[in-house]
Order: structure tokens, then C-alpha cells, then sequence
């Protein structure tokens, strides 16, 4: 399958061809809106919360709680992960996407649960629309994989996502306490010593016709929680009350959205929120989403503390993290259906 950026890239390219429009509805087509200035996704100063004083720490932990229960978005500020590696690392992505196809080929992958893997779309082999869109997908913790090219990439991530599973730590024991127990309540139920941690770049060409096109479909993340940063170029969109709203990352933050893992152990008072991204005509955007979640063998349950037998029964059965991240890379990326799967109310 041609990656998109070949296909971009052909010369006299007016149209897209028509496996890559999404026709089904003309009025679901992506609306390429402007981030609204209404609209102000929570931004939360880390440093308050692990250096801040005990009452800046406690105004911190409701602010997470109430970005995870109204929002499922939130920017983190004075995170600590230098803007230097960050821009590296988002410079690597970038030379990865623009090796040669040949090169490319090598890190190619067969299998949804192969370390390494890179393509188009999200599951061509399955899909009967395209999305305009190449990724590359890595395994990067408990076991650090990552492709030898281009030269100096690999160390750069190694770091990179070191220090985005310490903020990640971080951020979960503020959620925890949010959730009325003690700190280390999600590190421990699931097992975050030997978390699951995943590094996504997507690379979302110039589309000629944005308008018909989708870079990714609305979907919900896996995990716990994702770190998405982006090349400058805004793309991402998200269900907030009901309707699209475009947001935007600011320089050097991180946007991070509650997965469905949270969601499930939350029992449901956080939920993962749908979102999708959209194309544009004139410029290659980059973005770069590492996804943090529990270890793979945790079957993950909503919290004991947070359901009692008479009046709030579970809304979810158990999976294997493992299981359920099989489910989500074999099937057609849609909506919350992983999810619906294992609701038990
Ligand atoms: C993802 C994702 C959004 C974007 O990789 O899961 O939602 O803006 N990416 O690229
Ligand atoms: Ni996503």
C-alpha cells in the first residue's frame, strides 16, 4: 500500500482518489473550524503540583479532576521535559516520515502487535476508506524497540518517553487523589512499573481536497493517558458538549486526553472523549501521541473503592489490557466501540 505522503506528493495531484473520501454522510464532512475562542480546554501548571505547597497541590488535584470529568483534555505546563528534546524528537519524526519508501519498507510490520510498525491509514489490510494519513507505531516500555534510522532518533525517544512516563506518573497521582484515594492508588492497581507505553507519530500530508478527507476517523485512546504534541500545525478536533471543537496544543505543553482505560477504571465518572483529526491544504502536519497505559497482563476493572454491590454496580467487565488493545488495532478505528463491548450496564 502507497503511503500517503507518496501519494501527496505526485505531481498535478488536484483530487484525492475516491477510496480516500469519506462519502457515506456530505454532512459529517470534517468542517475545517478555526480553534473557538470560546471554547478553553483546562490548563494545568504541573510545578504546582509537585513543588507546590500543600494547598497549591490540592487546587491542582481538583483541577484534574474536573479536566478529566468535564473535559477528557487538558494542557500541562511546566512539565519539566526540556523543549529541546521535544523539538528533537519532533525533528525525528520528521526525518523518519521523509526516508526513502525503501527504507521505510524495513519497519514495516505484519501483525497489529509487532513492536515496530509503520504504514498508512490505520488498518488498510481491512479499511474501505483511507484515511490521509502515515504512521509509524512503537513499543517503546516495558521493552524500548525503536527503528535504527534515522541516526540518532532511537536515543532521543528512549529519553523522550522516560521522561513522559515520570510526568505521566505524576499526573496519575494527582488523579488518583482526585478520586478520593491515596496517591499511588493507580500506580499500583495496574501495575505502572511495567506500564505499556506506546510511541505514535502521524504525518498528515497537504490534501488537495481536506474537505472530503479524514486523517483520522473519531475514536477514542486505549489507554490511561495520552501525551499529544504537534509540528505547529493544528489538525485535531474533539467532542466537547455535543459538537466538534478544534484544539490546539500551545508551545511547548503537552495535550493529554483520558483514555479508556481511566474510564473504566474510574467506572465511568471519567470518560474517554472521542476525537479525530482533520487535513489541510497547504501544510504537512506532524503530530506525536505517546500513549501511557497499564501493564499489558493487568486485567483492569473499575476501582473496588468507587462501586458497592446495592447502589453503583460496575459499568464495565474486566479485559486484559493486552486483549483489549487487540481488539482496537484489529477492527475498524470507530467511535467507542472497544469500549461498548465490555459495558455491563
Ligand atoms: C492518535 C490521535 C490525533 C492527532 O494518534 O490517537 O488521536 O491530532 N492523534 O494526530
Ligand atoms: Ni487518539
Amino acid at each position: 500500500m502507497i503511503s500517503i505522503k507518496s501519494l501527496a506528493e505526485s505531481p498535478e495531484l488536484t483530487s484525492i482518489p475516491a477510496s480516500y473520501t469519506f462519502t457515506s454522510n456530505p454532512n459529517e464532512y470534517p468542517a475545517l473550524l478555526p480553534a473557538d475562542p470560546e471554547v478553553n480546554v483546562p490548563i494545568i501548571d504541573l510545578a504546582l503540583l509537585t513543588f507546590g505547597t500543600s494547598d497549591q497541590r490540592s487546587k491542582v488535584i481538583n483541577e484534574l479532576g474536573n479536566a478529566c470529568e468535564n473535559w477528557g483534555f487538558f494542557i500541562v505546563t511546566n512539565h519539566g521535559v526540556p523543549e529541546s528534546l521535544m523539538d528533537a524528537v519532533m525533528d525525528g519524526c520528521r526525518g523518519f516520515f521523509y526516508l526513502c519508501e525503501d527504507d521505510k519498507l524495513e519497519f514495516k510490520g505484519d501483525h497489529v502487535m509487532d513492536p515496530i510498525r509503520c504504514g498508512t491509514s490505520f488498518n488498510a489490510s481491512i479499511e474501505k476508506e483511507f484515511y490521509w494519513r502515515d504512521f509509524l507505531k512503537v513499543f517503546v516500555h516495558p521493552q524500548f524497540h525503536f527503528p535504527n534510522k534515522p541516526s540518532g532518533f532511537s536515543n532521543l525517544a528512549l529519553e523522550y518517553c522516560k521522561r513522559i512516563r515520570e510526568v505521566a506518573k505524576d499526573v496519575l497521582e494527582g488523579i488518583s487523589e482526585s478520586l478520593g484515594m491515596e496517591s499511588n492508588y493507580i500506580n499500583k492497581a495496574l501495575n505502572l512499573d511495567s506500564n505499556f507505553q506506546i510511541f505514535i507519530a502521524n504525518l498528515y500530508p497537504p490534501c488537495p481536497q481536506p474537505e472530503l478527507a479524514m486523517g483520522l476517523p473519531p475514536h477514542s485512546d486505549h489507554g490511561l493517558l495520552t501525551f499529544l504534541t504537534q509540528n505547529g500545525i493544528g489538525g485535531l478536533q474533539i467532542q466537547h458538549n455535543g459538537k466538534w471543537v478544534s484544539v490546539n496544543p500551545i508551545p511547548n505543553s503537552f495535550l493529554i486526553n483520558t483514555g479508556d482505560h481511566l474510564e473504566i477504571l474510574s467506572n465511568g465518572k471519567f470518560k474517554s472523549v472521542v476525537h479525530r483529526a482533520i487535513v489541510n491544504r497547504n501544510s504537512t502536519r506532524i503530530s506525536l501521541a505517546i500513549a501511557n497505559g497499564p501493564s499489558l497482563d493487568t486485567v483492569v476493572t473499575p476501582a473496588a473503592e468507587l462501586v458497592d454491590s446495592h447502589n453503583i454496580p460496575p459499568a464495565y467487565i474486566g479485559i486484559k489490557y493486552k486483549e483489549y488493545i487487540q481488539l482496537q488495532q484489529s477492527n475498524n478505528l470507530k467511535d467507542k466501540s472497544v469500549l461498548d463491548r465490555i459495558r455491563s450496564i
